[in-house]
C-alpha cells in the first residue's frame, strides 16, 4: 500500500484555498515547535459563518495536503460547527495519514481555531476558554 492516499496527493499537489485574505476577519497563525513548520488561516465571517478562507502553510506535504482539506472542510459552515473540525476528521477526510504524519493534521485544526479565537477576541464575542486550549493545557509538542 502507499504511504499516502490518492487524496493526500491530490491536495498535496493541487492545494485549495491557498493564500491570503487582506480583508480577513479572523487569522490565526500556528507552529508546531518539534519540526518548525507553520500554518496560517484566514477567515472571511459573514453572520457567524465562513464565508471564505484561505491558508498559508509552511511545511511538509501532509501539513499543507491537512490544510487544503480543513479549509475545504470549513468554508460555507457556521462557527459552532467548524469548531467541532477535529485533526482526526481532517485525517479520515483524506484517507488517512501515516501515523507519524498525523501531528501535521493537528496543525490545521488548531490554526483553524486560533483564527476563531482571534475573530472573537477582536469583535468582543463572548466564548467558552476551554474550547481554545493554550499551550499550557496542551501536550502535542511536548514544550
Ligand atoms: Fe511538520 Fe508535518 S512534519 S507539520
Amino acid at each position: 500500500m502507499a504511504l499516502y492516499s490518492e487524496k493526500v496527493m491530490d491536495h498535496f499537489r493541487n492545494p485549495r484555498n491557498v493564500g491570503f485574505l487582506a480583508d480577513a476577519d479572523g487569522v490565526g497563525e500556528v507552529g508546531n515547535a518539534k519540526c518548525g513548520d507553520i500554518m496560517k488561516v484566514y477567515l472571511k465571517i459573514d453572520n457567524d459563518t465562513v464565508s471564505d478562507v484561505k491558508f498559508e502553510t509552511f511545511g511538509c506535504g501532509s501539513a499543507i495536503a491537512a490544510s487544503s482539506m480543513a479549509t475545504e472542510m470549513i468554508k460555507g459552515k457556521p462557527l459552532p460547527e467548524v469548531l467541532k473540525l477535529t485533526n482526526k476528521a481532517v485525517a479520515e477526510a483524506l484517507d488517512g495519514l501515516p501515523a507519524h504524519k498525523l501531528h501535521c493534521s493537528v496543525l490545521a485544526e488548531e490554526a483553524v481555531r486560533a483564527a476563531i479565537k482571534d475573530y472573537y477576541d477582536k469583535n468582543g464575542v463572548e466564548y467558552d476558554q476551554s474550547q481554545f486550549p493554550d499551550c499550557a493545557s496542551c501536550h502535542i509538542c511536548g514544550e
